[in-house]
């Protein structure tokens, strides 16, 4: 212990004491903002982790003493934004993302929970790993990473790693996935699920059958036959997608697809549900605003699995994400060093970013085009996701009492993206030099502000 030593008592408290108290007492309020884009305008008051009081606009107290004022006239208010499908690089690659430089960028991009996938160096196969990523994470503070656990020892799709021990362990892996691997053997992807569905956790599918994709590079389509790409057929994802239904409805679990691409995998999502099969699906802002269209100038930042489709693919998903046959968005951040995407297309290394630009592009490709308002955008970027994925804290609806984790969004701003000016360590965005609508304006993590006006509030 430090400093002086505890003191005799004096008996009555003083009120000197009790004054310190509250002076140095931090509250947050967030002024004029409106709940989900909705009604009037209110101001909402943060006290320590929860939602302590909701008043018409200009009726809240600004000047106590430790409040913090986030002027916020003109904003839509969400539940944090939870991003079930991230890659953060650590271990292993933290030349191009750190858990330190991609909480910076999920906080600047309204996130409150990612969820860090296992491909990384060494692999998260198992709890040494995962657990690192989650206390890493935790000591970063800026948004609460969770560790997905790899569903094979090594991604290599041969033999199941421990997910109980996983599950079990500080991290509390509740996803598994060989994210950038498929699990292609059916009776792997079989015993997986079995296995999940005891331990209640979920598998999240990269579905593309390998045997159909080697050596693909772009969508199998009349862009890649006249650029001379290797194509990557929309068969390849489809047919996983369903094998991997048809399995949760013999086994009676559920199961995740990652990064849906295609108009098929919508009509056979669609499917699914009609019949009652527990899967849930995510597309990524990259496939709701791009197409194969952007290989024109083989610039491999637009190399990405799964590829970029036809414009129809995009509006197919689109009009899914609306619906509810996709249920939410991811944005499967996947940071590149310059020298891995500044290369002949087909030996870039395929990924992009998102985390920072994902309320934008859904403000433009959903908002803007009158597919979703924002109470939809609060159900597909932090209910559903926090939903599928079993967090308890997240996703919640904004009332007194709840926890205060936020994301204050301005969305008639508009900004124009720069790779450089990101949070992350790279720069691999496919929206550079875009303009967008809707700027993250303050996220707040269990009532802390972790990000203001770009500004990344480290502890
Ligand atoms: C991801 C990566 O870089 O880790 N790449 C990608 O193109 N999406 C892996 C993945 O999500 O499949
Ligand atoms: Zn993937």
């Amino acid at each position: 212990m430090t400093g002086p030593g505890p003191q005799a008592p004096t008996g009555a408290p003083n009120p000197a004491d009790d004054q310190k108290k509250e002076s140095t007492r931090v509250t947050v309020l967030i002024t004029g903002t409106r709940l989900y884009g909705e009604g009037d305008p209110v101001d909402v008051l943060i006290d320590g982790e929860v939602i302590a009081e909701i008043a018409p606009a200009g009726t809240l107290g600004r000047d106590e003493p430790g409040r913090e004022v986030i002027e916020a006239a003109g904003t839509v208010l969400l539940p944090g934004l939870v991003d079930i499908h991230t890659h953060l690089r650590e271990p292993g690659r933290e030349d191009t993302e750190t858990i330190d430089s991609g909480s910076a960028a999920a906080a600047r991009g309204g996130y409150t929970a990612v969820f860090a996938m296992a491909n990384t160096d060494p692999v998260a196969d198992n709890a040494v790993v995962t657990d690192h990523v989650w206390h890493r994470g935790q000591e970063v503070g800026l948004v609460d990473v969770h560790p997905v656990g790899a569903v094979t020892k090594g991604l290599k799709g041969a033999e199941l790693a421990e997910m109980g021990v996983m599950a079990s362990s500080a991290g509390r892996v509740k996803v598994f996935s060989d994210d950038g691997h498929c699990v292609d053997d059916p009776l792997i992807m079989k015993r997986a699920m079995e296995y999940a569905k005891g331990l209640g956790v979920l598998i999240a599918q990269h579905a593309e059958e390998p045997r159909l994709t080697v050596g693909a590079v772009a969508h199998d389509g009349p862009n890649a036959a006249r650029l001379g790409l290797a194509g990557w057929p929309r068969v390849a994802e489809e047919s996983i997608v369903v094998r991997d239904a048809l399995l949760a409805r013999d086994i009676g679990t559920r199961v995740h697809i990652c990064h849906a691409s295609t108009a098929g995998t919508v009509e056979l999502l669609r499917w699914a549900k009609s019949q009652g099969i527990d899967v849930t699906a995510e597309v990524t802002p990259h496939h709701l605003m791009l197409d194969d269209s952007r290989l024109e100038t083989y610039d491999g930042v637009f190399r990405v699995n799964p590829p970029l489709r036809e414009a129809s693919d995009a509006v197919a998903l689109r009009q899914a994400l609306a619906e509810g046959i996709v249920d939410c968005v991811a944005t499967d951040h996947a940071p590149h060093a310059d020298q891995e995407k500044s290369c002949e297309f087909a030996l870039a290394r395929p990924g992009m970013l998102g985390l920072e630009t994902a309320v934008s592009v859904i403000a433009e490709t959903m908002v803007s085009s009158g597919l979703l308002d924002w109470r939809g955008v609060a159900k597909v970027m932090s209910e559903r996701p926090a939903e599928i994925v079993g967090l308890a804290d997240q996703g919640r609806p904004l009332e007194v009492g709840e926890p205060a984790n936020l994301a204050v969004i301005d969305p008639d701003a508009t900004w124009t993206v720069a790779g450089p000016e990101l949070a992350s360590v790279s720069d691999n965005t496919p929206f550079e030099g875009l303009e967008l609508p809707g700027r993250v304006r303050a996220t707040l993590l269990r009532g802390r502000p972790t990000s203001v006006d770009g500004e990344v509030r480290h502890r």
